[in-house]
């Protein structure tokens, strides 16, 4: 029987316009875009939406600041983000923007039908304002002395010293941040949304709608009457204006969330949003609780709109057990991670981490390493990496037909997958991760036990059958990992030569069939990547952190190599320590052939034994001028080398070679290096 095919739409929260994306936001983006791609492949219709959140005052001073109109920033933001999120393979079924002309119509409508339900109220109160400025400031806009404890340099709204909360009118000597002047205090009328009014509603809304965690704490607020929230802004303010007011506008957070129903609607599924059989989803981060769970179903309820199914709640992220610092080079934007690192090994990493729980999550960047390098590339990958490339050379790739104990193995896999499937669905990623590792392990022990590297030599056809089942178990183990890894599948797919994998693709097996060309899946990271970004994210004391975008753009270029023909002097010396770091390993020269249009490289692919096969460049040509007579010879070289990209394919290594540049020299062969002997070829 089929099951019924569900249809949902999924909302993250929307970004601010007025600065980068960073690895924080990423935690919820990729997270909503794991459980989104899942969602498809079950065959479900489902719609991912989001977009820039682009009101509000410290857009209005950013675009001031930087000479340019609110709309100019907030276009170039739009694009910075989506190029973000695209590169970091969050797919979105519509990135849009509240500055729209449906987010002010639906702003307004639903304005509206609190209004006509009494629940906007006026209120008189007094509040700080700059006459330079000309303006009234935002609590984050004034800094003074805490009338609490006395701390100087705190905000409006509450002291980083003792943790008091006030109203901004209150603290000792204000300032205005923008421009350092004494501000006044000056009467302003204000619209508040009642929330008493829904106090039943809500009540019984919350638990039901969020996790027991999340309800405990938002239904402490219901012991006493509901306070209003304040909903209007005074001009200069980047917003929509409020209806029946001249220079005032709605609060940010008013027409924020109607940024969803916005972005549905711009994609032409604005009918899903109150279609009951429609499920809907927001996640969102810890510290926009409140507005998800009390002001918005609020908002939706009285203007008769459904609100969502379920608000999913995540955790903070920490780098290395700590808040993210500007100083310390954690607060890391999407774009130098991108610099630095591939974007899969972040989104693998997240994975591994991510329990659909509100607990903070931690980034320990050596871990990070450590986890990409052995679990995706060392345990993962190397199914593939292995078995496609012995298959390929030794077996003119092609698959065979499983024995009983291959069949075993995929069996077992196919099973995993309703277990997988309740994992993603409850987003327990974290648990996606410990099956599919269960998994590769299995295929990596039967692998092992089988031992092909030794059977090709004397059956080939027992070593197809043996590897068609570990190739086979790698598949399905891709197909579960395709919503954390997109890119990784596509390309698996590619191997098996399959256009698409929906989530019962498992249930095929490839036998008797052309395996494609192996394509690199998955590179192993090295620490210095991690240093290097780091190194970029440091923002120096007395900086404001603010990444101007000239030194975006030439912090970009790479490094040149540098080729000189000279002899050189030494380089400056290493640390024991850092020569330790070297894995020098012996690799048996599979082939060496010279690379068309270059005049220096020579492409090895060595037999490394238990590390698989490598294929290193190395700038060596003119001391081989008859390269295929090293093949069968033994070589030392660096194994653990981040692998480079180079424009004939990525370097895995490095063949270590003696000699002075311009006269002789030669690879350092093990086998004829005894004492007093080291072979220059
Ligand atoms: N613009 C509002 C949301 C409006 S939704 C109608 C906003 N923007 S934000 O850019 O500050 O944050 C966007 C999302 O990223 C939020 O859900 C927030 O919780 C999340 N994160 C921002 N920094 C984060 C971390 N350091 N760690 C995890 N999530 C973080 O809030
Ligand atoms: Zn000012």
């Amino acid at each position: 029987m089929e099951e019924k095919k569900r249809r949902i739409v999924v909302t993250s929260a929307l970004p601010y316009a007025n600065g980068d994306i960073h690895i924080g936001h990423l935690v919820e983006y990729i997270q909503t875009d794991f459980w989104v791609r899942f969602q498809k492949m079950r065959g479900n219709e489902c719609v991912y939406v989001c977009a820039d959140d682009t009101h509000g005052t410290p857009i209005m001073i950013r675009a001031r600041k930087e000479g340019i109109t609110p709309e100019e920033l907030i276009a170039r933001s739009h694009a910075e983000h989506l190029k973000d999120f695209t590169d970091f393979q969050i797919n979105f079924d519509n990135y849009y923007t509240t500055n729209s002309p449906e987010n002010k119509a639906l702003s307004e409508q639903i304005y509206k039908a609190a209004e006509s339900k009494g629940y906007i109220t006026r209120k008189t109160t007094p509040q700080l304002y700059c006459e330079k400025c000309q303006m009234f400031l935002p609590d984050r806009f004034v800094k003074g002395v805490c009338p609490k404890c006395g701390a100087e340099g705190q905000y409006g709204d509450s002291c980083d010293k003792c943790g008091s909360t006030y109203a901004a009118e209150e603290l000792g000597n204000p300032k205005c941040t923008t421009c350092g002047s004494s501000p006044v205090v000056k009467d302003s009328e204000h619209l508040y949304y009642e929330l008493e009014p829904q106090h039943e509603y809500l009540e019984n809304w919350i638990p039901s709608h969020t996790t027991s965690d999340v309800s405990n704490k938002l239904l402490e607020w219901f012991k006493e009457p509901l306070r209003g929230w304040c909903i209007s802004r005074d001009a200069p303010y980047f917003g929509f204006e409020i209806p029946g007011f001249k220079d005032k506008f709605f609060y940010v957070w008013v027409d924020a969330p109607v940024g969803y129903i916005a972005s549905l609607k711009n994609a032409g599924k604005f009918d899903m949003w109150n279609d009951p059989e429609v499920e809907l989803y927001h996640f969102i981060g810890k510290d926009i609780i409140r507005f998800h769970c009390l002001f918005w179903p609020g908002m939706l309820n009285a203007a008769g709109f459904k609100g969502p199914t379920k608000v999913f709640v995540h955790g903070f992220l920490t780098v290395n057990g700590e808040k993210m610092s500007k100083s310390k080079g954690t607060f890391v934007s999407a774009r130098t991670y991108l610099e630095n690192l591939p974007a899969e090994a972040l989104r693998y990493y997240y994975a591994a981490k991510l329990g659909g729980t509100t607990d903070d999550m931690d980034l320990n960047l050596s871990d990070f390493v450590q986890r990409v390098n052995s679990d995706l590339v060392g345990k993962i990958t190397n199914i593939a990496s292995r078995g496609g490339q012995m298959l390929q050379k030794k077996l003119g790739g092609m698959l065979g037909s499983m024995d009983e104990e291959g069949r075993a193995l995929v069996q077992k896999c196919i099973d995993a997958g309703e277990l997988i499937a309740k994992h993603y669905e409850e987003r327990k990623f974290n648990q996606v991760v410990v099956e599919i590792c269960r998994l590769a392990d299995a295929a990596n022990e039967y692998f092992d036990k089988c031992q092909p590297w030794k059977s090709i030599k004397t059956d080939e056809e027992a070593t197809r059958t043996q590897l068609t089942a570990a190739l086979n178990a790698f598949r399905i183990i891709a197909i579960y990992l395709k919503p954390i890894l997109p890119e990784y599948a596509k390309k698996a797919m590619k191997l098996f030569g399959e256009s698409e994998w929906a989530w019962s693709s498992v249930k095929e097996t490839k036998e008797n069939c052309a395996l494609g060309e192996y394509e690199y899946l998955a590179n192993r990271i090295d620490i210095k990547q991690v240093e290097a970004m780091v190194e970029a994210a440091k923002v120096k004391p007395g900086e404001s952190g603010e990444v101007s975008h000239e030194s975006r753009a030439s912090k970009n270029k790479k490094e040149e190599v540098s080729q000189k023909n000279e002899v050189e002097p030494l380089k400056s010396e290493i640390a024991f320590s850092d020569f330790e770091k070297l894995d020098l390993r012996i690799g048996v020269i599979e082939s060496c052939e010279i690379v068309p249009k270059s005049s220096k490289l020579l492409k090895f692919v060595l037999d490394a034994g238990s590390l698989g096969k490598r294929t290193i460049f190395s700038g060596i040509r003119q001391a081989y001028p008859e390269p295929e007579k090293l093949v069968g010879k033994e070589v030392v070289f660096v194994a653990n080398l981040a692998p480079r990209k180079m424009s004939v394919g990525v370097s895995e290594g490095m063949i270590l070679f003696a000699g002075v540049p311009g006269e002789n020299g030669g690879i350092l062969s093990p086998s004829s290096a005894a004492f007093g002997g080291t072979s220059v070829t």
